[in-house]
């Protein structure tokens, strides 16, 4: 067995639309929830109501790295770098301002029109997300977004124009970014239900109603364009036991099955295990599935699967009688969420913060990730996020010693080759990010990029410089790993 990367592999970096383009009312473009909520005071709990904030002084969608008007520069740089692939989003906004319109906004169209070719041009692979949180606010105040089944033939409308519009042009599809994490937070979903379990039920149709376009677009595409492959994209990371007590276990299992592994059960057998329906139907937040849905869930699978790695988490058992209030407060901490009865979150024991960020760093828990996510799907795997998100220091003659990012990259990259050496089919790998974007959490306040972008939270010049783990990944690129 071949121990070293593939030749083919994919070595790329990631950006999203609403966090790098700017320009969020351009050439026809039609604002999107997270244009919404990146612009608004609370990111996490003040949604749609913050249309009012365009133009406060927080770092926001309206200009983020200006890379709709930068993008000629952007991947020149990319070239430089030796990219194989490139992951980024198209902006549903662009190509349909409203979500529904009739016509097509060939202006946004063109766009990325420009930025595929020349991307091909170079040998750069467009690795292309179809909806990265960035719902069209038009459809959400027109019929509530995704709670309604509208919404399944209006993305697949979206994403069926993309597949004929790119054919043979975009050979690798992502139909959506982290669903898992999106329907946590009400203001990627548009709700604002005060009534919690009022609530949570919309949550979890919304939940489905995404299964459902992701699996109808998935067959839309093998359909349109049968050399395409195409896959959803999850937030992943293993969740550890606080320790080897069985209830501790038991709940860490659980963490996993009802955050991520049903996920996986949904994309690639096309069902919700049965532990799922029952967690549902427990709490009162369980859906009508009809006889149609149960066929397009069969028939919508992925050609392989593609996660998003950070850290890992640590778990322990939540008594039942634990307060409201706090599971209230938590509930979208992936941190410190909890679960009466079955998990809570916590800190690992095991691990120290890393100083810059109190993250808990764990390259191991890459290599976990990796053998988990393929003993359950058996599909080639795609990393598409990987990075370290901080405040970032541009020295006087324009460097960035990142020299911190450079050890986060390589011990995950390790961990990677070491998942290719157990086997595992391990088809790219996305720094997140190419440059530096609008963090969803903290704006310009930190930052992933392997290019400095030179503004903060209330602008700047928008110079490129090429930090030092720019040229270190160009490096590993060149030596498809070897060297590591
Ligand atoms: C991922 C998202 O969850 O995490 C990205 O796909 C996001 O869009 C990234 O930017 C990092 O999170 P944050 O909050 O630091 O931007």
């Amino acid at each position: 067995m071949n121990q070293e990367f593939p030749e083919n592999f994919l070595w790329g970096c990631a950006t999203s639309a609403f966090q790098v383009e700017g320009a969020y009312n351009e050439d026809g473009k039609g604002l999107s929830l997270a244009d919404v909520r990146s612009m608004s005071v609370d990111p996490t709990e003040e949604p749609t109501k913050a249309l009012a904030n365009v133009g406060d002084e927080i770092a926001d969608s309206k200009i983020a790295s200006d890379h709709y008007h930068s993008w000629e520069e952007d991947v020149e740089l990319m070239k430089e770098l030796g990219l194989k692939s490139y992951r980024f989003s198209i902006a549903w906004t662009r190509i349909y301002p409203n979500g529904d319109d009739e016509q097509i906004n060939e202006k946004g169209l063109a766009f990325y029109d420009k930025l595929i070719d020349r991307l091909n041009k170079y040998g750069i692979e467009p690795v292309v997300t179809i909806y990265h949180f960035d719902f069209p606010c038009g459809i959400q105040k027109k019929y509530g977004g995704w709670r309604n089944k509208q919404s399944i033939e209006d993305f697949n409308r979206y994403a069926c124009t993309l597949f004929e519009h790119f054919k043979g042009r975009v050979r690798y599809w992502l139909v959506n970014n982290e669903q898992n994490a999106m329907i946590r937070r009400d203001s990627y979903l548009g709700i604002e239900e005060k009534d919690i379990l009022k609530r949570e039920r919309l949550r979890h149709l919304c939940n489905h109603n995404m299964y459902v376009a992701c699996a109808k677009a998935i067959a839309s595409c093998h359909q349109i364009d049968p050399e395409a492959k195409i896959a959803p994209v999850m937030a992943y990371s293993p969740t550890y036991p606080k320790d080897s007590k069985p209830e501790n276990i038991l709940a860490a299992k659980k963490s996993e099955d009802l955050y991520r592994n049903y996920m996986i059960d949904v994309h690639c057998r096309g069902e919700y295990p049965a532990y799922y329906l029952r967690w549902l139907r427990d709490n009162g937040w369980d859906f009508p599935i009809s006889d149609e849905e149960h066929e397009i869930l069969k028939a919508g699978k992925p050609d392989f699967y593609a996660f998003n790695y950070y850290r890992s988490s640590c778990a322990e058992y939540c008594p039942e009688d634990v307060s409201p209030e706090l599971v209230e407060r938590y509930r979208v901490d992936a941190k410190r969420r909890m679960l009466p009865g079955i998990c809570r979150h916590i800190d690992n024991p095991n691990i120290e913060p890393f100083p810059m960020n109190q993250w808990r760093l764990d390259p191991i828990g890459l290599r976990v990730a990796f053998r988990n996510i393929y003993e359950r799907c058996h599909l080639p795997l795609m990393l598409c996020e990987n990075g370290l998100g901080v405040p970032d220091i541009l020295t006087n003659d324009f460097k960035i010693h990142d020299d911190y990012r450079i050890d986060y990259l390589k011990s995950h990259i390790i961990a990677m080759k070491e998942a290719v050496k157990d086997g595992i089919p391990v088809i790219g790998y996305h720094v997140w990010t190419f440059m530096d974007v609008i963090s969803t959490s903290e704006g310009f306040k930190k930052r992933y990029g392997l290019v400095y972008v030179n503004r903060d939270e209330k602008g700047g010049d928008l110079n490129r410089y090429k930090k030092d783990s720019f040229n270190w990944y160009r490096e590993v690129i060149k030596e498809n790993g070897r060297n590591l």
